[in-house]
Parts: C-alpha cells; sequence; structure tokens
C-alpha cells in the first residue's frame, strides 16, 4: 500500500446509537464496538502501522450514569483479560494514554499487567486512551517540566517541541497522521490535540460496532490520495 500513515488514532463513536438503534441495551452496543475494534488492529498489525491510538474513554466520560460507566469499566476488564494472549503473540506493544490513578483497582491492575508484559514487543504500538484528554496531557506536561526547572533540572529557555514532546503519554512516537471519527460527528472532543497538529482527518458516517476491516481499507487508501504539505507547496 503507497503512502501508509505511520501513526492512526481512532475515535470509535457511535456505540450508543447503534445500541439504540438495534433496540438494544446500551452495553451491548459498547461491546459490539469491541469486535470492530479486533479487526482494525488485525489489520494494523498485518499492514506494518507504527502506532494505533484508540479512544476508550475520556476524562468526560464520567459523566454518564453510574450503570454505562460500570458496564464500560467491566468491558475494559474483559478485554484484557481475554485479548491480551493475542496482542502479546501479534508482538503488539500496549501503552495506555490518559490518568491510570482514577481508574478502579482491577483494571489497574489489568492495564499495568499488560503494559509490563508487552513493553519488550517489537510490533504495533497499540495505544488504549483510558481516561484520557487532550488538555490534561498537556498540562501535565507542562506542571512536569515546570517542576523540573524549579529543581535547576531544566533551562525553561532550552524547552523545545522535542522536549515537550518527551512528556506527552507519546513520548518517542511519531505524530499522528490519520485521525478517523466515526458516527459523523465532526469534532476532535479532546483527543490527541498535541498529536493531531498536522493529521488528515477522515470522519466516516458509519457508527463504531458497523466499521469493518473494508471500510478501514477504504480509509487507509483515502488517506495515501491526501496532498499533505505542512505549511508548504508541493510542486
Ligand atoms: C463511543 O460511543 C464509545 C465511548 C464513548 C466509550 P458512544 O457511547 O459515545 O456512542 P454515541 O455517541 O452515544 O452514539
Ligand atoms: C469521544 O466520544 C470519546 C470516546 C470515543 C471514548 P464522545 O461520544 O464521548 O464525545 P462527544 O461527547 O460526542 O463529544
Ligand atoms: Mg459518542
Amino acid at each position: 500500500m503507497s503512502q501508509l500513515p505511520k501513526h492512526v488514532a481512532i475515535i470509535m463513536d457511535g456505540n450508543g446509537r447503534w445500541a439504540r438503534r438495534h433496540k438494544l441495551a446500551i452495553a451491548l452496543g459498547h461491546r459490539k464496538g469491541v469486535e470492530a475494534l479486533r479487526d482494525v488492529i488485525r489489520l494494523s498489525s498485518d499492514a506494518g502501522i507504527v502506532a494505533l491510538s484508540i479512544f476508550a474513554f475520556s476524562t468526560e466520560n464520567w459523566r454518564r450514569s453510574k450503570e454505562e460507566v460500570d458496564a464500560l469499566m467491566n468491558l475494559i476488564l474483559e478485554y484484557f483479560r481475554k485479548e491480551i494472549d493475542e496482542l502479546h503473540e501479534r508482538d503488539v506493544i500496549i501503552r495506555i494514554l490518559g490518568d491510570k490513578a482514577a481508574l478502579p483497582q482491577s483494571q489497574r491492575e489489568a492495564v499495568a499487567d499488560a503494559e509490563r508484559r508487552t513493553q519488550n514487543n517489537n510490533g504495533l504500538h497499540l495505544n488504549i486512551a483510558l481516561n484520557y484528554g487532550g488538555q490534561d496531557e498537556i498540562i501535565r506536561a507542562a506542571k512536569s517540566l515546570a517542576a523540573k526547572a524549579v529543581a535547576g533540572e531544566i533551562d525553561p529557555e532550552g524547552i523545545t517541541a522535542q522536549t515537550f514532546e518527551n512528556e506527552l503519554y507519546t513520548a518517542g512516537q511519531p505524530q499522528v497522521d490519520l485521525l478517523i471519527r466515526t458516527s459523523g460527528e465532526m469534532r476532535i472532543s479532546n483527543f490527541m490535540l498535541y498529536q493531531c497538529a498536522y493529521a488528515e482527518m477522515l470522519f466516516p458516517e458509519v457508527l463504531w460496532p458497523d466499521y469493518s476491516v473494508d471500510l478501514f481499507k477504504e480509509d487507509l487508501k483515502r488517506f495515501g490520495q491526501r496532498d499533505r504539505r505542512f505549511g508548504g507547496r508541493n510542486a
């Protein structure tokens, strides 16, 4: 495939509407969403994409009902228990983007275990955004740099894009090339604000549980046809 994005970010949106449309409980929409995710990860890993970042739970999603938050947390736990073996076999490196400290204990342990187990792998970087907010990530980076400056470890004048990026959850990874948000919503909802500076964006109408390998391939092809200029001029 020509012009494969190095880093793809996906806002998996539309599980709720999918459930409503099928007259099912919201939790079943989320569950169906996990199946779509499995296929997208497999293709990303087979195609040789460097990093795949998926938005699983935002810092704002705590505003939902306790019932829905509990269902999502249970699904997250189940996901890590069930999928980790295949991901590890595929040489996937799992990294959690977001504030893990606020997750319930068993979820915290499961994600820490997945990160530990896969840290020395060499395949796809799978970033799972859990209790993640882009503004929160940037504020944490600023705080960390400020603390280092106060401690005399760094000179504020010496802060560069590189030193700043090293404080982000995605430290060491390429910037996002392609951002996909399903369900037709055209907003970024606080996802990877820094990393998406020059991302190409696609907003397929399909609800996330109906997203498929074929649609993903189409989106990758569409990315390949984009004229990326980064502020410059191509011939
Ligand atoms: C996205 O689907 C999944 C999460 C936020 C976890 P939604 O649950 O937001 O689906 P809609 O937007 O209500 O359809
Ligand atoms: C973004 O979707 C978060 C995830 C997909 C996890 P939301 O459905 O929460 O975003 P808004 O509320 O429509 O902006
Ligand atoms: Mg939504």
